[in-house]
């Protein structure tokens, strides 16, 4: 048991993916997990441990925001022995050719995140992701026939952004998508010795105003699982 997370030793799973809402934890482990148990309920913040085709998964939320990520992270990664973790999430696209509904691997993050800032200081550090995690997951999207991009992405640390103006110098600067997560994930994973990697559908964009159906929502987690899933184990 850590301050964050109340499951014994052990029952952590050495590949964990992170959805930002616990009960996507739930639908997610319940939709593709067999023998998933709950291993973590502090807080409200669920996490499941179960077997995909034979390998043991931890499906656990992060919350959202750098801030609650890095607690759950550290305390996987630290105190669990997580060596593999998967964000799956939802982001804002920021390229007219990043449609709704579409994948996008965040093979970096920019952020100007506290965490990030408080140990860098003056330094641009750039959070990346695994490779081969990034280079499995783009096979699976596209052998699902999923519309699927892979370049940079921005991790903000605000959803109501009073920043129009770096918006606009990212989308300049070929950022594909707005997210609150990724960056500090990678950032861990790089001090840590784990492998990361983001994999978010596009639910809103801030170009062109649209949004994800809600109808729509349910299938495009769906996918995501499976494209963290398939691209952990390959
Ligand atoms: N901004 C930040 N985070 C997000 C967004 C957004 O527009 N959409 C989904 N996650």
């Amino acid at each position: 048991m850590t301050v964050h997370i109340g499951a014994q030793p052990g029952q952590i799973a050495e590949t964990v993916l992170m959805p930002g809402d616990p009960y996507r934890a739930r639908w997610a482990a319940e939709t593709f997990l067999e023998g998933a148990e709950l291993v973590n309920e502090v807080r409200g913040m669920l996490g499941f441990t179960g077997t995909w085709r034979g390998h043991r998964v931890t499906i656990h939320g992060s919350g959202m925001g750098m801030p609650s990520l890095s607690i759950y992270a550290n305390e996987l990664i630290r105190d669990f022995g997580a060596k593999t973790l998967i964000r799956i999430g939802s982001c804002g696209g920021m390229q007219e050719k990043v449609k709704i509904r579409d994948v996008i691997l965040a093979m970096t993050a920019s952020t100007m995140s506290t965490p990030s800032s408080g140990i860098f200081r003056e330094l641009n550090y750039a959070p990346c992701a695994d490779y081969d995690l990034l280079r499995a997951a783009h096979d699976v999207a596209r052998t699902k026939g999923v519309g699927v991009h892979a370049g940079g992405i921005y991790s903000s640390d605000v959803f109501y952004d009073e920043r129009p103006d770096l918006n606009e110098q990212m989308t300049r600067h070929g950022i594909l998508g707005v997210e609150m997560e990724a960056a500090e994930l990678y950032t861990l994973a790089a001090r840590y010795g784990a492998r990361a990697l983001a994999v978010l559908t596009v639910s809103d964009h801030l170009i062109t105003h649209e949004a994800l159906p809600a109808e729509d929502r349910e299938r495009s987690f769906g996918d995501m699982v499976e494209i963290a899933l398939e691209a952990a184990f390959a």
